[in-house]
């Protein structure tokens, strides 16, 4: 009888079975808790919930994708591991940002790298807060936060789309719509930056909440300011000796894109998934702000920047 059918499925496999996906970006995307995940990556998004186990003294880099989430990796561990390494014999020469801080889940296998790691850990995920485990408030461990304006933002995402899938991705208008329903990788966009912004509301010493656009304005007031924040500010001597700057060179955009790792001629394709192939290249793209304007009319950046107001009314945040 069907009840005594045992099915060789897993209670995730059938959970997943039951969950709206959509068609459109270079992946399928599959909608989990408010979240659109690539399906390929859902499972061990799913899992980290359960499997990670945070530590009082662990980093996050909570990055809405295409907001920065490279160039905060590197600036990241430049500075914490700033009496580790000099700047002529440093891992970012030879080392994409993506190497050195791991993801939570974008690859299978990520969860298993990041137990294994030394304390303290410089960790970063795309994922909700409400994903991760609840421990990482309980236990205080720092959250740094970025996020962007969303008209740029999307433009990223539309270019890095093509780039993914040789160029054949969904057109500018439909993408547009559906980053605009909140369907995009890791959206609803909105959400994910309310989400952290309250956190960084309820614990102000323990989650640093940034916008791409400062950290261009003011890029070595930003490390700064994140030294201080990972409680290892930079000393006197450091500043006279010119030491932020070169964490802003070392990290900045002509710099990162132009070393070998993060070039098209040593090509290390990243595989998050049976269809999507990261070419390192696409990572680096303008890095502008206001890009937008090239590629988008005005009237979809004024319905953009409406919806986001709506959103965002009485949070306090504000793009
Ligand atoms: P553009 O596509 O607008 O150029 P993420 O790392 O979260 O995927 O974000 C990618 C965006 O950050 C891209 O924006 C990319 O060019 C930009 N970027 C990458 N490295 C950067 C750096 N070192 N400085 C400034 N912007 C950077």
């Amino acid at each position: 009888p069907p009840s005594q059918f045992i099915s060789s499925k897993s209670h995730t496999e059938n959970l997943i079975e039951t969950l709206p996906t959509r068609e459109g970006w270079a992946t399928p995307l599959v909608l989990y808790n408010n979240c659109w995940i690539r399906a390929n990556s859902l499972k061990d998004s799913m899992a980290v919930k359960d499997r990670l186990k945070p530590r009082p003294d662990d980093t996050i880099l909570a990055a809405h994708p295409k907001c920065g989430t490279t160039w905060l990796k590197a600036l990241l561990f430049t500075i914490v591991n700033r009496s580790r390494y000099t700047f002529t014999d440093h891992p970012l020469l030879t080392s994409r940002p993506h190497q050195v801080v791991p993801y939570l889940a974008l690859r299978p296998g990520d969860l298993d790298i990041v137990e294994t790691l030394p304390s303290p850990r410089l960790l970063s995920t795309h994922l909700p807060l409400s994903l991760l485990p609840s421990t990482v408030s309980t236990l205080g461990c720092r959250i740094v936060c970025v996020c962007r304006d969303p008209k740029d933002a999307f433009i990223s995402r539309w270019h890095f789309e093509k780039r993914m899938n040789q160029g054949m991705s969904i057109g500018m208008d439909e993408a547009f719509t559906m980053f605009c329903e909140g369907c995009s990788p890791y959206g609803p966009f909105w959400d994910r930056y309310l989400e952290y912004w309250k956190e960084s509301l309820a614990r102000p010493d323990e989650v640093m909440f940034l916008r791409y656009e400062e950290i261009v304005s003011d890029t070595p007031k930003v490390i700064r300011k994140l030294a201080s924040f990972l409680r290892v500010p930079f000393t006197q001597e450091e500043d006279s000796n010119g030491v932020v700057e070169q964490v802003e060179d070392l990290c900045g955009f002509t710099s990162l894109s132009n070393i070998a790792a993060n070039r098209p001629s040593r090509v290390q394709h990243e595989h998050a998934g049976d269809k999507l192939v990261v070419d390192p290249t696409s990572l680096f793209r303008k890095g502008k702000v206001g890009d937008w304007v090239n590629h988008m009319s005005k009237d979809m950046g004024d319905r953009m920047d409406q919806l986001v107001a709506e959103k965002f009314k009485g949070s306090g945040l504000i793009f």
